[in-house]
């Protein structure tokens, strides 16, 4: 049996995890010899692979990135306006793949679903840090990236304190606010501001201003995609032939700047961009990376193709593919920690609440 990886999408700590443990599990259990594909659908374009051996995955099990390479863009149905799809099931074929375990996100999970026609074997293993994929209850590097952003709020609180200064923090997560909402949680944000929460700039100053007069610091959580009630004061409307605040960044300077506006504190902003994607995997991140890479495995094994791993009430199990092309998961209104954020006095930056 010849089976093929790759990593597609944007990378996320954890991904050579899932190689390590895809790539030892088929070893171990079923002498399979693996091939790794480069740089995500890019390899089977560019008609790029290398095998895999228990010798190529030793030691990078803590490793960020991914040993493979990945591509954010690389679409075999649509590269540089051709279809090359066909071409890239052919090499497939002759390189005698009998499946193939695609670790990525929503984009490249639509991809692999379509590949599938060509009668190889799709296996999908969910990864983001921003933890929206349906489906998943989790997605590892999701924890790493919360880690991450919990850690420059605890830095940044305490020069926030030093220097009786407002500070915002913008977290990655493109629409969705898991990772705002968790790291703004674990490291005592007094404001979160979410994409699905349309904020009110007004309200958010009164908090600030409150604090001014006692705690004289302000600790505000603002996620990448976080937007006004209205629809106003994006960074697309400040950035001339722009349509994507969240491809730009920068809503915290946004904020920033009508912040100072509106209160006599300094205020700073910190956009953590990318660092919340590199470095090593948390221990959680590794043992759910390796938990989907031996499932995936298992799937290969017992010819249940076309299927997702998932993580669904606490425990490992898949679901067909299809279900998850074309859709993201965010932060619903009635989730606990929303709750939990309010009954603290964290603010959500909406009008009329206190
Ligand atoms: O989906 C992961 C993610 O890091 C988002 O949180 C962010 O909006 C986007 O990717 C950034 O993409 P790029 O690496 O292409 O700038």
């Amino acid at each position: 049996m010849r089976i093929g990886i790759l990593t597609g999408g944007g990378d996320c700590p954890g991904l050579n995890a899932v190689i390590r443990a895809v790539t030892k599990a088929l070893i171990k259990t079923c002498g399979a010899e693996v091939i790794g594909i480069e740089d995500g659908y890019l390899g089977l374009i560019e008609q790029r692979v290398r095998p895999l051996d228990l010798r190529a995955v030793a030691g990078i099990l803590t490793r960020g990135g991914t040993i493979l390479g990945t591509h954010n863009a690389a679409n075999p149905f649509n590269w540089q306006g051709r279809d090359v799809s066909a071409q890239c099931a052919e090499f497939a074929r002759s390189q005698g793949l009998q499946a193939i375990v695609v670790i990525g996100g929503d984009g490249t999970m639509a991809i692999s679903h379509k590949f599938s026609q060509y009668g190889i074997g799709m296996v999908g293993v969910p990864k983001t840090i921003d933890n929206d994929l349906l489906h998943t209850e989790r997605t590892f590097g999701f924890d790493t990236a919360v880690a991450v952003v919990a850690d420059a709020l605890d830095r940044l609180q305490t020069t926030a304190q030093s220097h009786h200064r407002v500070m915002l923090v913008e977290t990655m997560g493109r629409y969705a606010g898991w990772i705002a909402l968790e790291a703004g949680l674990a490291g005592g944000a007094d404001v979160i501001l979410l994409p699905e929460v349309p904020y009110d700039i007004d309200a958010i100053a009164e908090v600030c201003r409150r604090r001014e007069a006692r705690q004289r610091f302000t600790l505000i959580c603002v996620a990448e995609g976080a937007a006004p009630a209205g629809g106003s004061m994006t960074v697309a409307s400040t950035v001339e032939g722009s349509h994507d605040p969240v491809r730009l960044g920068g809503v915290a300077n946004v904020l920033k700047l009508a912040l100072e506006q509106r209160l006599t504190s300094e205020v700073r902003a910190t956009i953590l961009g990318h660092i919340q994607r590199g470095g090593t995997p948390t221990p959680f991140d590794r043992v759910l990376a390796t938990q989907f890479g031996v499932h995936a495995a298992e799937l290969v094994r017992a010819g249940q193709f076309n299927r997702l791993v998932v993580l669904r009430e606490g425990r490992i199990a898949s679901v067909p593919l299809a279900d998850v092309a074309g859709g993201i998961r965010t932060v619903p209104l009635d989730h606990p920690l929303l709750t939990v954020a309010r009954s603290i006095g964290v603010s959500l930056g909406v009008a009329g609440v206190p």
